[in-house]
């Protein structure tokens, strides 16, 4: 049993069939885990903004947000943070994701913009696309959890 409960929720699925199983003892002990930076965060941003938001990339070229690492994350634009810890409410990250105005889903566009900017127009062929809700929601609660270097 201690063991079960030191799983916690990292699969959410198991734990929910096995606190059925133990009649709901199991329930209030499993609050959700706490997000993580290196496992949950950034393997979504490598994967859908790395390609433009990283050293040479067009996104990173115009607005200086780089998705290379935590320090990089938090420092946000070149005019200020995307990231209020503890507030996905006041975190401007998390208004651009939600409400999907951004360049990246404006494909003629961002190519013009990287012929501007010397780049050659890979984004196509990328593994880049629009996050899932659930993705979002991920990283909202990530930054509602204190945006951590966890
Ligand atoms: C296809 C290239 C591309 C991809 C992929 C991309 N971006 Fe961008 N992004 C841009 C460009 C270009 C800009 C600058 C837009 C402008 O200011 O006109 C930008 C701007 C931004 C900004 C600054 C917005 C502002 O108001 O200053 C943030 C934050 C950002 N992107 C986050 C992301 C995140 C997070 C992802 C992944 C989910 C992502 N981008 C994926 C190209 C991209």
């Amino acid at each position: 049993m201690s063991m079960r409960y030191e799983e916690g929720t990292v699969f959410a699925n198991k734990s929910i069939a096995v606190a059925t199983i133990s009649f709901g003892v199991l329930v209030s002990a499993c609050g959700p885990r706490p997000v993580s930076f290196r496992e949950d965060v950034q393997p979504i941003l490598q994967h859908n903004c790395a390609v433009c938001h990283s050293n040479g990339g067009v996104g990173y070229k115009v607005s200086g947000f780089s998705v290379v690492s935590y320090t990089t994350v938090m420092k946000g634009t070149k005019f200020g943070p995307m990231v209020i810890p503890g507030s996905s409410l006041q975190s401007n990250l998390v208004w651009l994701l939600k409400h999907g105005a951004h360049p990246s889903i404006d494909m003629p566009k961002i190519c013009a913009q990287m012929a501007d900017h010397g780049g050659v127009c890979a984004v196509a062929s990328s593994s880049a696309r629009r996050l899932p809700q659930r993705e979002v929601t991920l990283i909202a609660a990530w930054i509602d959890q204190g945006a951590r270097n966890n």
